[in-house]
């Protein structure tokens, strides 16, 4: 009968063109389930980097809205044609005083005025809805009246309305404006209709189709393609994002809550990291701050993963460290922050969080101390917050940092010193040629079941090198990470969780890539790193079942084949097999479950395939995307060709 099998076979394989001489079997010992998969296995990382929350999350679209930059006109330009008038930043008496400055307008006659380019444009979708708002004064004794319009680059109106009521007094006002066309990159004029000073502040353009239709919320197809991953996790802010170029600059909750007005604006500490890539207009107004981090959280059914700067600045800039006796306040902001999520409404800190409008702890299980740091320094700085931290709140798992790199002498450093200090969970970060990931699906096989628990926290294949600006999201890239990710469940008694990074970047505003989420100021699209996370997160299961495969040796680099796992999955009760073919020749094989009486002939394939070099875009976002198929033919023992360079998943309901 084998031989027959066999056979049979060598003939498909034969007709196909395939790579293996000998056929591939996949044995899954379906009734010895292993380790449970943690439901926190794959989630996202986020980082306001690339533009990814001012300009790209945020629906807002004015940039600098509060004359807040050090260039306080910067984002704005004078609009004088044959009008004369002044435009001054001040801030003297102002609206808001944790960020006083604004825009004293004054239009010697109809005509003179200031346009917002936005974030290198403004996006205007025919006939939606957009909100102009503005928070204003009138100056003396005129009676100052502007236009507000939404223009085209050349200047042709697609929406106007005026707005001619000012009082003495700082007053907000609105209006609604739809403009006639969809235009990419749009701007917003205001225009004085006659003579007359005006102050302004707070001067905002936000769709009324937003994420749940949140006032001033986020982008609805920006969030959407998070929730469709059905996270268990999101990591936010970052990223070396928490620690800033130094202390100064750093990353602090408390400042992120409150009114939007109430939250100072920061530089963006990827404002002006990389020469090839200057962004001298980055800064972080905080519109997304830490309350909307925890609702995000809460909208997509993650659990919040904050990390907090642990008294370190970045080690790649000043690296500035707050001595060991000074940094009780930084320990006690990770407190708060603690008292700010889980606390009752009636403690400080969730009082805060209650008058924000959420009386119910939001249930925040883990804590990350520190991003990307190294050295004793980091380990003596990790100690005294886990001594404090643990000794108040003993529940929430902590996450501490293992360096930038997987395998460097800053990470076998931090390893055995997180060990002996029985640390939580352990933050790895990987950024390494595709070649690395196909090596290293093994990474885990070997790690101490008895240590702590592993948090890859920042991964992704780079097909230049890390940081280069050639970098791209290939589907080889992809498919070396998909790999990884098989070996990332197979250990998933280890690998607690995962993500990808960073999350999401502007066309034209980036400064890193690759990344996993790519848009524009209308549009969005999954990279084939996406899909693949996708896969995997929609197809997580529940205990990791073993896979012998015979027939090839393990997979690498130097030589492809397939990289497999398989899980249990208690509520459909199917088996859940993950096949990533890396050679660029189909392979037959046999897939044998044991320990299973029967399997439905009918089974589900989501299968992901493209050309090594393959890539999604805006004008082509589904280049590489998965494709659901039902196939039949499923049995105890059965036969599939798994295409040249795929992923692809297998679902088949058995009785055990
Ligand atoms: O993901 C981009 C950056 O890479 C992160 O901010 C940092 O943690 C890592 O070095």
């Amino acid at each position: 009968m084998n031989l027959i099998r066999t056979g049979i076979l060598f003939l498909v394989a034969g007709c196909l063109g395939v790579l293996w001489a000998e056929p591939v079997t996949i044995n899954i010992d379906a009734d010895k389930p292993g380790a449970a998969i943690p439901s926190t296995m794959w989630g996202i990382f986020f980082e306001d980097i690339n533009f990814g929350a001012d300009g790209g999350l945020c629906a807002e679209k004015i940039k600098n809205r509060s004359f807040e930059f050090p260039d306080g006109l910067m984002g704005w330009t004078e609009l004088k044609s044959a009008a004369s008038g002044s435009l001054q930043i001040l801030d003297s008496d102002p609206a808001t005083p944790v960020n006083p400055h604004y825009l004293r307008l004054k239009a010697d006659k109809a005509g003179y005025g200031v346009a917002s380019d936005g974030f290198r444009g403004i996006g205007l979708q025919k006939r939606d809805e957009y909100v102009f708002s503005v928070t204003a004064r009138k100056v003396g004794e005129g009676k100052p009246s502007l236009r507000i319009e939404l223009v085209t680059p050349d200047g042709k109106v697609l929406a106007k309305e005026n707005l001619a009521k000012f009082e003495s007094k700082w007053t907000r006002s609105s209006l609604t404006l739809r403009p006639s066309a969809t235009e990419l990159h749009g701007r917003l004029r205001i225009v004085a209709n006659a003579a007359g000073t005006a102050d302004l502040d707070w001067v905002s353009l936000v769709p009324k189709k937003t994420w749940k239709d949140r006032p001033n919320g986020l982008r609805a197809d920006a969030v959407q393609w998070l929730a469709d991953l059905k996270p268990g996790f999101l990591r936010f802010p970052g990223g070396c994002i928490v620690e800033g170029r130094t202390l100064d600059v750093r990353y602090q909750w408390k400042k992120t809550i409150g009114k939007p007005e109430d939250r100072p604006l920061l530089i963006n500490r990827w404002n002006d990291e990389f020469k090839h890539r200057p962004a001298p207009d980055y800064f972080q107004s905080f519109q997304l701050g830490f309350f909307e981090y925890f609702q995000l959280c809460e909208d997509i059914g993650a659990e919040p993963l904050p990390i907090l700067n642990c008294g370190m600045a970045c080690q790649f800039n000043s690296g500035e460290l707050v001595p060991l006796d000074q940094l009780d306040p930084y320990i006690q902001d990770a407190l708060d922050l603690i008292e700010f999520a889980n606390g009752s409404a009636d403690s400080t800190w969730g009082k805060i969080r209650a008058d924000m409008g959420h009386a119910e702890p939001f249930g925040m299980k883990f804590l990350g101390v520190g991003n990307e740091q190294w050295g004793p320094q980091y380990i003596e700085r990790y100690e005294l917050f886990a001594k404090a931290l643990k000794a108040r709140y003993p529940n929430i798992q902590l996450v501490s940092a293992a360096g930038p790199s997987p395998d460097d002498e800053r990470f076998h450093f931090l390893w055995p010193k997180l060990r002996e200090l029985k640390a939580d969970i352990v933050d790895e970060h990987c950024y390494a040629n595709p070649e690395w990931f196909f090596d290293n699906a093994g990474r885990y096989d070997s790690y101490d079941r008895n240590g702590p628990k592993v948090f890859m926290g920042e991964y992704a294949a780079q097909s230049v090198k890390t940081v280069s600006p050639d970098n791209r999201n290939t589907w080889r890239c992809a498919l070396s990470e998909a790999a990884f990710m098989t070996g990332l469940e197979r250990n998933a008694d280890v690998v607690v969780m995962a993500s990808y990074a960073p999350l999401f970047a502007h066309e034209d505003l980036w400064q890193w890539r690759p990344n996993l989420i790519w848009f524009d100021n209308l549009q969005s699209y999954g990279t084939p790193n996406y899909y693949v996370q996708q896969l995997f997160s929609c197809n997580r299961g529940d205990f990791v079942l073993p896979v012998r495969i015979e027939g090839q040796p393990a997979a690498t680099s130097k030589q492809p084949g397939l990289y497999v796992t398989a899980a249990n999955d208690l509520i459909s009760g199917q088996i859940i097999l993950k096949v990533v073919n890396s050679a660029d020749q189909a392979v037959v094989s046999e897939i044998r479950l044991h320990g299973v009486k029967s399997v439905e002939p009918k089974g589900t394939q989501i299968l992901l395939t493209g050309k090594a070099a393959d890539e999604n875009s805006i004008a082509s976002p589904k280049t590489v995307c998965p494709v659901v198929t039902t196939f039949s033919g499923a049995a105890v023992s059965f036969q599939r060709s798994f295409p040249p360079l795929s992923l692809t998943v297998l679902r088949l309901s058995v009785q055990d």
